[in-house]
C-alpha cells in the first residue's frame, strides 16, 4: 500500500530542526508536499537529493516532484507570531492542509526541585504552543509523549503538559470532526534525538532505557531498541494520509511497547 494525499499540499511544522522534525520533513517533502519548516530560528534544510542518492530513488518513487521547503523561525510560545506566520503561508504560499506540532521541551525534576519558571516554560512550549499553532490551523497533528499516559519520576512538568495538549487535540478533534478535519496525536516513547541523549549520564544510558529502570519504577522497552525518528515520522505519515481519513482523536502510541498498552 502506498501512502496518498500529499502531493502539493502545504504541511506547516514546528520543531523541525529537532530530531523528530527534521526526519518528519524530509518524509513529507519526499511525498510532495510543500513544507514549511519552523523552529526558533530557521531550521537548516538539506538541498532535494539528486537523482544519483539512493534515497532519492526511493523519494522518487513516492511522489513525482520532490517537494520544496520553507524555512521560517517561529516561537511557538508567541501566540501574535503564530497568528502571523500562518497568515503570510495562507497569503504567500497557499492554504495549509496540514498542521504537526512537533516542538517540546523536556526539564527534567523531581517535583520539589520545579520551579515556577521551569513549570511554565514547559507548558508554555508543550501545550500553550500546541493550542496556538492548532487554533491557528485546521488539519492537526501533534506529537505528544507516552508519558502523557503514564507517570515517569522527575517529569511531572513535561508529562502533565502533554496530558494537557493530548486531551486538547481530541476535543479539538471532536469539534473539527463535523468539518472534515482530523486531528490526531502520535505519542512517541523514548526516541534517539537530542531530547533524548541530553538525559543520559553516561554512554550506558541507552541500554538503560532499553532494560528500563526498577529504581524508579520504569520499564523498559518490550522490542529491546530505542524508536529513530523516522519510526515517529512515519507513524504520523499515515495518520496525515488519505488511507487514515476515518481515524480521529486517535492517539496512537509509538513506543516499542514501552507502556504495556494498546
Ligand atoms: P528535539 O529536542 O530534538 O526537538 C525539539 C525541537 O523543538 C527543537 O528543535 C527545539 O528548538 C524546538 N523548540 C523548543 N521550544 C520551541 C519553541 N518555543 N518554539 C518552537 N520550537 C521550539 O526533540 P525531539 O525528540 O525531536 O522531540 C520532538 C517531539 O517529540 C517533542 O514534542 C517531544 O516532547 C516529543 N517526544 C520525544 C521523545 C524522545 O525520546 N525524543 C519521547 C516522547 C516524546
Amino acid at each position: 500500500m502506498q501512502l496518498s494525499g500529499f502531493n502539493g499540499t502545504v504541511a506547516l511544522v514546528t520543531g523541525a530542526g529537532g530530531g523528530i522534525g527534521e526526519a518528519l520533513v524530509k518524509l513529507l517533502r519526499a511525498s510532495g508536499c510543500i513544507v514549511v519548516a519552523t523552529d526558533l530560528t530557521a531550521p537548516m534544510i538539506e538541498p532535494a537529493p539528486t537523482t544519483s542518492d539512493a534515497n532519492a530513488k526511493i523519494s522518487l518513487e513516492l511522489s513525482p516532484e520532490y517537494g520544496a521547503v520553507h524555512a521560517m523561525a517561529l516561537d511557538v510560545t508567541d501566540s501574535n507570531a503564530v497568528n502571523a506566520l500562518v497568515t503570510k503561508v495562507e497569503q504567500e504560499i497557499g492554504p495549509i492542509g496540514f498542521g504537526i506540532n512537533v516542538a517540546g521541551i523536556l526539564q527534567f525534576g523531581t517535583v520539589d526541585s520545579i520551579d515556577d519558571d521551569s513549570w511554565r516554560r514547559t507548558f508554555a512550549v508543550n501545550a500553550d504552543g500546541v493550542f496556538y499553532v492548532s487554533r491557528a490551523l485546521a488539519r492537526v497533528m501533534t506529537v505528544g509523549s507516552n508519558a502523557a499516559g503514564i507517570p515517569r519520576h522527575a517529569m511531572a512538568a513535561y508529562a502533565a503538559s502533554k496530558a494537557a495538549s493530548a486531551m486538547f487535540m481530541r476535543c479539538l478533534g471532536l469539534e473539527l470532526a463535523p468539518m472534515g478535519i482530523r486531528c490526531n496525536s502520535v505519542a512517541p516513547g523514548s526516541t534517539l534525538t537530542p531530547m533524548q541523549t541530553g538525559m543520559w549520564a553516561d554512554e550506558s544510558g541507552e541500554q538503560r532505557v532499553i532494560d528500563g529502570l526498577p529504581e524508579s519504577y520504569k520499564t523498559g522497552i518490550p522490542l529491546g531498541k530505542l524508536a529513530r525518528p523516522e519510526d515517529i515520522a512515519n507513524a504520523v505519515m499515515f495518520l496525515l494520509s488519505d488511507q487514515a481519513g476515518h481515524i480521529v482523536m486517535a492517539d496512537l502510541y509509538v513506543d516499542g511497547g514501552a507502556t504495556l498498552r494498546a
